[in-house]
């Protein structure tokens, strides 16, 4: 009890606050997404996300090597296509962005570790994670087209293969067209806690993946439920997912602390558009310190359990880490 108790003792100088602190990060833990457009030298500016933009596969192997210099985990691949269809078959096209774009940054970057995004919402005329049935997605038709997709980018040289999707049995699926097509040592990190959510606004733009009907709730998360991650996550986990990640994150800090003590496999939390434009912008009005909110959204999110973190401040954050 005070006075003998003084919690500002461990406060005084920097140096014993950086000895007692409880969670560090590093820039090994983080995963920048970045969205790939077809074409050659074109790097368009996303408004919503300030400092991204959509790549051609030349420009983007600039941008890796960078993330790679400033010591950044890996990189995460998603593709705008020109072309779309009902059922999403440019996922599965090798010459497609992603599978190029994987095999040009394994060259350009070798030390980035490439995940592979597997979703058909990018690829789909319609915008919806999967081939329709009426007004929503066909589960079973869905899987072996992300099986599709998730050989083709193994085949490019993706190294962790992440379903996106939400559909019911898809690590099952992957896993086993990944074994019986020779990469039973691809891990599979699946999105097992992926929320409906309005926080991924600024994505929809960059990817040009919003639905054109209707929305994403009946294949993704209700916001206001902890307990079915949980079920979510155990099955993932039986159907042989490596890591599982939870999104968005600072808003689901309690989802990624219950994932974290509920699993000994890896904990992935997704840092998502909504979440970044909302410090930039304040940021940009002079309302925050967006460095400082930066790192502290960062910290919050591993403090509340996540080993690893996928954020468009990858690499502007591993830049202020030495
Ligand atoms: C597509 C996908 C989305 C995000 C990642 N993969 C959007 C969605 O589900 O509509 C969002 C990422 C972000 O907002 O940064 N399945
Ligand atoms: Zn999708």
């Amino acid at each position: 009890m005070y006075p003998s108790v003084r919690p500002r003792r461990l406060r005084s100088r920097p140096a014993i606050r950086a000895m007692i602190r409880e969670t560090r990060l590093h820039p090994s833990r983080f995963v920048l997404p970045v969205f790939v457009v077809e074409g050659e030298d074109i790097a368009n500016p996303i408004a919503s996300m300030p400092g991204n933009f959509q790549w051609s596969v030349d420009r983007l192997t600039e941008l890796a090597k960078r993330a790679q210099d400033a010591g950044v985990g890996g990189m995460m691949f998603f593709g705008v296509p020109d072309d779309k269809d009902a059922i999403g078959s440019g996922a599965w096209d090798p010459a497609g962005p992603v599978p190029r774009a994987i095999t040009a940054v394994a060259q350009a970057a070798p030390e980035l570790v490439r995940w592979g995004d597997v979703c058909l919402c990018e690829y789909t005329d319609h915008g919806h994670c999967g081939p329709l049935a009426g007004e929503t997605v066909d589960n079973d038709a869905t899987l072996p087209l992300l099986a599709k997709a998730s050989l083709t980018y193994a085949e490019a040289g993706a190294e962790i293969i992440a379903p996106s999707d939400m559909m019911d049995g898809r690590v099952a699926a992957i896993r086993q067209a990944l074994d019986n097509a020779g990469h039973p040592g691809i891990p599979i990190c699946s999105y097992s806690a992926k929320y409906a959510s309005g926080y991924y606004g600024p994505f929809r733009d960059a990817a040009d993946s919003a639905p054109a009907f209707g929305d994403r709730s009946t294949y993704q998360m209700d916001p206001p439920n902890i307990r079915e991650a949980l079920r979510e996550i155990a099955q993932d986990e039986a159907e042989g997912a490596d890591m599982l990640m939870v999104k968005p994150a600072g808003p689901y800090l309690d989802v990624i602390a219950a994932v974290r003590a509920s699993t000994d496999l890896p904990v992935v939390a997704y840092q998502v558009s909504g979440e970044f434009a909302m410090i930039e912008a304040a940021g940009a009005n002079g309302w925050i310190d967006r460095d400082r909110v930066m790192m502290e959204s960062l910290t919050g999110i591993a403090r509340a359990g996540a080993d690893i973190i996928l954020t468009y401040f990858a690499i502007d954050a591993a830049e202020k880490i030495t």
